[in-house]
């Protein structure tokens, strides 16, 4: 049942089909667990198809069960190499499994070394690197001494967060940089340096592409609104990012993808969701503070976001 549900849903061409599918769907009682099923970005349409509170509410904890199953799943492993030994544990997505990463992945602080370096902070490098023919995005996470390798030896590593909540983002149709190796230096229990390494991909940040002066390209609006769907999502989720300035989401080939997510967090419960919201929100909306042309795309979001949850004259 739900099988034909989804696949009736995959037949749908465009707004209109899928506002008529999902309005159809309610008026039949459909179970929640097929809208469930759907990407939460449509869970728009059924708001503006008037579905009762209970059944949107209904929706997002049947989400949150499945996500449980998700971590269940990256325990399992399925799709990924895993290896581990005192010295260090390394996680592949096999589907990128190649010479170029093996090679990369045995000495990535050399590769770091020759490659561009975007950022050398305290707490994190940031580079894009070559090996062979093949480019990559490499983020090491720079231990913070002593204490805090004990300490990281008992929650995960911060390339760990964002190992996770990439793929998190991934099951629920939010574009992000995928990561393809995951390294994690250690000595026993004790982590140290931490790197993902992602796809690389030829983009700018949201900052370049919406900055005034920039010419307004015919794609901005598409732009705008698929990022719309990005905040839309995390909010249906309960997820909070941590730090949604504009140069985490990059723009690449004109489709935005939200970046840098070792701090993101997804809550089990709305109402501790709720009490984070307005600083993430309130993050986002400081980017388009001095950008009059951007912020007449992003102004309508952030009030529509607000709703229920910000004063939107507080951010
Ligand atoms: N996969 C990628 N491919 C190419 N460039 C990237 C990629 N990911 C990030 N960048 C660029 O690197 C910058 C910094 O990356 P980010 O992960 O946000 O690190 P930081 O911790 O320094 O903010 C981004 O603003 C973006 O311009
Ligand atoms: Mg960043």
């Amino acid at each position: 049942m739900t099988d034909l549900f989804l696949q009736n849903w995959q037949l749908l061409k465009n707004d209109q089909e899928r506002s008529e599918f999902i309005y159809q769907a309610l008026s039949r009682n459909e179970a929640p667990d097929n809208f469930s099923r759907l990407p939460p970005k449509f869970d728009r349409l059924l708001v503006e198809n008037q579905a009762p509170a209970d059944l949107l509410l209904k929706v997002q904890s049947i989400r949150k069960k499945r996500e449980l199953k998700l971590e269940e799943c990256l325990k399992s492993r399925t799709g990924f190499s895993y290896q581990k030994s005192w010295n260090q544990l390394t996680i592949t997505d096999q589907r990128d499994e190649c010479p170029e990463l093996s090679n990369l992945m045995t000495d990535p602080d050399t590769y770091i070394q020759q490659g561009h370096i975007i950022k050398s902070g305290k707490a994190t490098t940031v580079a894009i690197v070559t090996s062979g023919q093949k480019q990559y995005f490499i983020k090491r996470y720079n231990p913070k001494g002593f204490f805090y390798g004990l300490t990281r030896s008992l929650i995960p590593s911060r390339a760990a967060v964002t190992w996770h909540a990439a793929q998190l983002l991934e099951s629920i149709g939010v574009p992000t940089a995928r990561p393809v190796a995951l390294l994690e230096k250690r000595w026993g229990p004790f982590k140290q340096d931490s790197y993902v390494i992602h796809e690389y991909l030829e983009s700018i940040h949201a900052m370049k592409y919406f900055a005034e002066g920039a010419e307004p390209e015919p794609e901005w609006s598409t732009v705008a609104k698929a990022i719309d769907d990005i905040l839309f999502t995390l909010k249906r989720s309960l997820i909070i990012h941590g730090d949604l300035k504009g140069q985490n989401f990059i723009i690449h080939q004109h489709q935005p993808l939200l970046i840098d997510l070792d701090s993101l967090c997804s809550y089990q419960s709305p109402s501790a969701f709720n009490k984070q919201y307005p600083k993430d929100l309130a993050r986002f909306a400081r980017n388009w503070k001095e950008e009059p042309l951007a912020s007449a795309y992003f102004t309508p979001v952030i009030n529509d976001l607000s709703k229920d949850i910000v004063d939107p004259s507080s951010l």
